[in-house]
């Protein structure tokens, strides 16, 4: 099977954090102005806090330029916000900041508008990295099942599955969880000269099998990932348990 990106293998949660957190702590340390565009959810959590304790322990952060890939359309307080997130997981937490901040606007009342103005934000700051999750569905960001492989950022609807994601990640119930996410598109999520998919746990196997063996589909979204070769998947042996023992190697 020809499939360019890059697999990394790792034995669970931590070490596919740290895999993760050292790609990033090498960008930081050797671009100029390096631009940083994060995920949020149970995925990155580790990595999040392995980059505090980085930039507490002298990690310099003042020349970067941090970002996020999507937001879910609702409050920005909200519990399961992007922006509540990387407040509290991450700009909380730190002792200095990082050089820009920029999040989209999930209450903005005009949401073409409120794209505009992050298409702006994206073109005038090309990433170094993307950070990514995977949903147990293959969603990227918020492209679900389906999404054409050629999207631009867009206003996009949840699935099921990714509504039920979002209730367990953030232990609210089904009418407080956001439907609705302005999300990058994969044509943004893949300008980013490196893309980190992070994937643990027995909830995404069946979505591991399908990004690696399965048909590269609009079915499976992350399989629009497969033959790009500036793609890293870091894979802890509970995603990967469902893997045909030659995909492995
Ligand atoms: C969240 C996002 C989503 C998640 C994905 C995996 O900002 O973009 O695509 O990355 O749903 O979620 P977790 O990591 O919570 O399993």
């Amino acid at each position: 099977m020809i499939k360019k990106m890059k697999t990394i293998f790792v034995k669970n949660y931590e070490e596919m954090s740290e895999k993760g957190y050292e790609i990033i702590k090498d960008v930081i340390e050797t671009k100029e102005q390096p631009v940083i565009s994060m995920t949020t959810g149970g995925s990155p959590r580790g990595l999040f806090t392995l980059l505090v304790e980085g930039v507490n322990n002298g990690l310099d952060i003042s020349n970067t330029v941090m970002m996020n890939l999507d937001e879910y359309i609702g409050p920005k307080n909200a519990v399961y916000t992007v922006n509540t997130f990387m407040y509290e997981n991450f700009y909380n937490k730190i002792n200095t900041q990082p050089k820009e901040i920029f999040l989209i606007n999930g209450e903005a009342d005009n949401k073409e508008e409120e794209i505009n103005r992050y298409k702006e934000v994206l073109n005038a700051y090309p990433r170094d990295v993307q950070v990514l999750g995977l949903g147990t569905n293959g969603h990227i960001g918020a492209n679900e099942p389906g999404t054409p492989f050629d999207s631009t950022i867009f206003l996009a609807e949840h699935d099921d599955s990714t509504i039920e994601s979002t209730m367990r990640e953030y232990n609210i119930e089904r009418d407080e969880a956001p439907t609705e996410m302005i999300t990058l598109g994969f044509t943004e999520i893949l300008e980013a000269e490196k893309v980190i998919l992070l994937v643990s746990g027995k909830r995404k196997s069946e979505a591991v099998k399908n990004l690696l063996e399965g048909e590269v589909s609009t079915d499976c979204p992350a399989t629009a990932l497969r033959d790009k070769d500036n793609v890293i998947v870091i894979i802890d042996e509970e995603a990967a348990s469902l893997l045909d023992e030659e995909t492995k190697k």
